[in-house]
Order: C-alpha cells, then structure tokens, then sequence
C-alpha cells in the first residue's frame, strides 16, 4: 500500500531534504510552500516529487490540498520564520507577533485541518530550535517562538494518539533561510560557529532531514523532542 506524506515547507532547506528522504524510502510525496516559483524548481529538479502552492495560514487552501491527498500517512510541517530575534527590551512586539505568524499559527491551522484525514497510525513532525532551550542572549522573542511549536508536542502527542506527534530541534542549519545574511559574512559566521561546535561543522539540511525522517517513521516514537544541533548546547569546545 502507497505510504503518502505532505511536507508543507517542503520546497526549500530542511523540508526539502527530508521530501527526498521520504522519497527514497518509496513514500508518495507531496511538497507545499507559498511561491509557486519554489515549488516548479522543487518538483522540476525532483520529478518524484508532487508540488501543492499553498500558504499554510490559509485554512480553505489546507482543507482543499488534504481533500485532494485522501489519507495521510506522515504530515511534517517546515514552515520558517527568522524574525523575532534581539534585544528583549526593545523588540517590536509587532515584529514578535509576525514571527508567530509565519511559523506557529501556519503550525497550529495546518495541523487542525491535517487531522481529519490522518490515517490512524500517522505521525506529525513539527521543527522547534535550539532557541526554545538554550539562554542566548537576544533570542527570548525567537526562543519563545520554538518553544510554543516544540509545547505542542507533548500534549498532542496523548490527545492525536494513536497517531504520533514528535519536533525536530536544530541548532544552526545551511538553508536558504540564512539568505538575509550577505553571502560573504554567511561564510564567516558558519566558519566562527563551526569552530566552537563539537561536531566541527555547521549542519547540513540533509543532517537533520535525517532526524525528521527518523521522527516520521519510527513507531515507538511519539512525545519527543529530537535534538540535532551539533552539541551547541553544550557551550563552545575548549580553543
Ligand atoms: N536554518 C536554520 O539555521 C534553522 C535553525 C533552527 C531551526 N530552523 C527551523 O527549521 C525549519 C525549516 O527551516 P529551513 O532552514 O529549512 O527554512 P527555509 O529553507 O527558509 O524553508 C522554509 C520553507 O517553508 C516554506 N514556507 C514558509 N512559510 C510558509 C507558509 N506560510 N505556508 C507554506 N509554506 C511556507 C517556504 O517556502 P515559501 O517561502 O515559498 O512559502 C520554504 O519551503 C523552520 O521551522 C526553521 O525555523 C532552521
């Protein structure tokens, strides 16, 4: 029997790379983002994959995608947000706000109308980060962001069951998401990251993909949190 997934924010980074691994593994795939641009060069450079335009806050466009899919055996939900960061006593509360927008209510909504087509023994797989639980300084805004998505888990997790609900945490990630920072000082801030790592590299999208697909999959795995962010949370490595 067909095995199918939808990975909404599968058509860049981490979503991605964890499409292809459920492809690999003989899963029908489907991948959702906002820019119709992202998804033809998604489903252009991987044929295997099903392309759905789609803004996951938008509840009539979920209902119509999950109509269309039928049963779904593993949702994984990437959608990003790289606002909220900074100094705590200045933060725009707007700007707050909007990162819950782009990344915790596209969550929520995209989940509620997942549920009624989940099949019985699905899995949701959400991704947190280690913003949510590490004291850093200037992520409170950001860090409470992951933290809301990662507190949804526990909770689902005994009221979905059967079906599974698990998050992914990664530290740093080689992603498109860091294209806000010029291409040159990218390279310098992965090199001065990798440096105090203790893996000694930044991740790569396909490393935590690995996780996801893992969290998706594995059916003795529910409640849980999965950490994948090199050991950063450990503090720097001696120089
Ligand atoms: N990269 C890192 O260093 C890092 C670290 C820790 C945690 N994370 C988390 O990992 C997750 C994936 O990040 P990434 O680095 O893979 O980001 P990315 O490369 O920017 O990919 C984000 C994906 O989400 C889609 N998306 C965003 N908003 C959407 C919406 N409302 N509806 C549907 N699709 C939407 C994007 O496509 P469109 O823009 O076309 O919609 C894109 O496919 C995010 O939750 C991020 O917070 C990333």
């Amino acid at each position: 029997m067909t095995t199918t997934s939808l990975v909404i924010g599968g058509t860049s980074g981490i979503g991605l790379a964890a499409a292809m691994r459920l492809a690999a593994i003989g899963d029908s795939v489907h991948v959702a983002g906002r820019r119709g641009e992202r998804v033809a060069a998604a489903t252009g450079e991987h044929p295997e994959l099903v392309g759905h335009v789609l803004d996951a806050n938008d509840r009539g466009a979920l209902d119509a995608v999950f109509a269309e899919l039928g049963t779904l055996d593993r949702l994984v939900i990437t959608v990003a947000s790289s606002a909220g960061a900074g100094a705590f006593s200045t933060l725009d509360v707007d700007v707050l706000r909007s990162a819950f927008d782009a990344k915790y209510w596209p969550t929520v909504t995209s989940m509620q109308a997942a549920i009624p087509h989940l099949a019985a023994d699905a899995s949701i797989t959400l991704i947190g980060a280690i913003t949510a639980r590490m004291g850093m300084n200037e992520t409170a805004g950001i860090g409470s962001l992951n933290a809301a998505v990662e507190g949804l888990v526990r909770p689902l997790a005994t009221e979905l069951a059967p079906i599974r609900v698990n998050a992914v945490s990664p530290g740093g990630v080689d992603t498109p998401w860091w294209d806000f920072v010029p291409a040159e000082l990218r390279a310098q801030l992965f090199a001065q990251t990798a440096a105090t790592l203790p893996v000694g590299h930044v991740a790569t999208a396909d490393e935590v993909a690995e996780a996801v697909v893992f969290a998706a999959t594995n059916r003795n795995l529910t409640g849980t949190v999965i950490e994948t962010d090199g050991g950063a949370r450990l503090g720097p490595v001696a120089a």
